[in-house]
């Protein structure tokens, strides 16, 4: 009877000790938490060899029963236990894997971003400031959009004006339209303020136009200084010494008459064409100078507009083209191509 006994506990253990053996294996070949999750119900579940050595247990003899009930539980407490030491190795081995993608590697060498620059229009603009600061001169600004009130009427262009033609404005409605200058600012700042003045007013404008030299928006600088006793003789000085600073002393400067609705007398500006030197050439159309600006004393009608006593003060105004400064300082013969984002043009400055 003994020997029957120490038989059965033989089978038992040594069927045990083959599920431990395969369990092992099946462990050994599995690299993922899936596959160890099926390992789980294999040797675990309902037709795992642990349960069928369980429900064989009812039928053996008491005496061995309690035996045979420790080993399966024994048996059960390995399966957990290497079951759940290779689930953390796999976890692991799954964090190290999760680090090493992430890695990052600090010896490469970094990918530059493309510098932008200032834009040679902000530049010139900035640079322009700068000379009129130095005179005294403040900093204006005024809205694109625009009435037609500030834009022409009260600048002494009523809607039969034939200057108005030279504009080809464009019109959000019958009052309200893109500015085609930056004097509309000319009205607004003296609605505001009083005199003394010195003002310049950088800022973009628009007019229905595409060529060499005409785009539909482009950059103004506007100036504008009223003062008791302000006379052509201010008006030349200062222009003078502006073009010399912005395009160097030895060029020549000169007025010509000219007209603007809002300035009485009007002139414009040439400067000395520094290509030719005067002499004439195909760059100043062998005129031997370039038109730079348009000036003059201020209308004294337009100080009906805003209160101001001509009896009292008088000033000068001027407008120029930044985008015609930059093309007659850097050589520039398209004014597109200020507007085009051609990468070739805009590195060169
Ligand atoms: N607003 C003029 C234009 O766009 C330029 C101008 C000329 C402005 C004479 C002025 C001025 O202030 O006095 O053509």
């Amino acid at each position: 009877m003994d020997q029957d006994r120490a038989k059965k506990i033989s089978e038992i253990e040594n069927r045990i000790n083959k599920e431990i053996e395969n369990l092992r294996l099946d462990v050994k070949a599995s690299t993922d938490i899936k596959s160890l999750e099926l390992l789980k119900s294999k040797y675990l579940g309902k037709k795992s060899c642990l349960l069928s050595i369980r429900k064989s247990i009812g039928s053996l003899d008491s005496e061995i029963k309690p035996v045979a009930g420790k080993m399966t539980n024994a048996l059960k407490q390995e399966i957990d236990k290497i079951i759940s030491e290779k689930e953390i190795e796999i976890g692991e081995l799954e964090r190290e894997r999760e680090m090493a993608e992430e890695a990052l590697d600090l010896t490469l060498p970094g990918r530059k971003p493309r510098k932008g620059s200032i834009s040679i229009i902000s530049r010139v603009t900035e640079e322009i400031e700068k000379i009129f600061i130095g005179m005294g001169f403040e900093i204006a600004g005024g809205p694109e959009v625009e009435t037609d009130y500030y834009n022409f009427e009260a600048l002494n262009t009523p809607r039969d004006h034939p200057a108005r033609s030279l504009h080809d404005t464009m019109f959000i409605n019958d009052n309200v339209l893109l500015r085609t200058q930056t004097s509309p600012v000319q009205i607004r700042y003296m609605e505001q303020n009083k005199p003394p003045i010195a003002i310049i007013v950088p800022g973009k404008v628009y007019r229905k136009d595409y060529d060499v030299s005409h785009t539909p928006m482009f950059t103004q600088i506007e100036g504008l200084v009223v003062d008791r006793g302000i006379n052509f003789g201010n008006l030349k000085w200062t222009l003078e010494t502006f073009v010399r600073e912005i395009f160097g002393n030895e060029r020549k400067v000169r007025f010509r008459p000219h007209y603007f609705p809002f300035t009485e007398p009007s002139a414009e500006v040439d400067v000395s064409c520094k290509n030719c030197n005067g002499k004439g050439c195909r760059v100043c159309s062998w005129k031997g100078w370039l038109e730079i600006l348009g000036a003059g004393m201020v209308d004294p009608e337009l100080y009906k507009f805003v209160n101001y006593d001509p009896e009292e003060v008088s000033g000068f105004a001027f407008g120029l083209g930044i985008e015609r400064i930059c093309m007659l300082k850097y050589g520039i013969d398209d004014l597109r191509l200020f507007f085009e984002n051609d990468l070739r043009f805009i590195k060169q400055f």
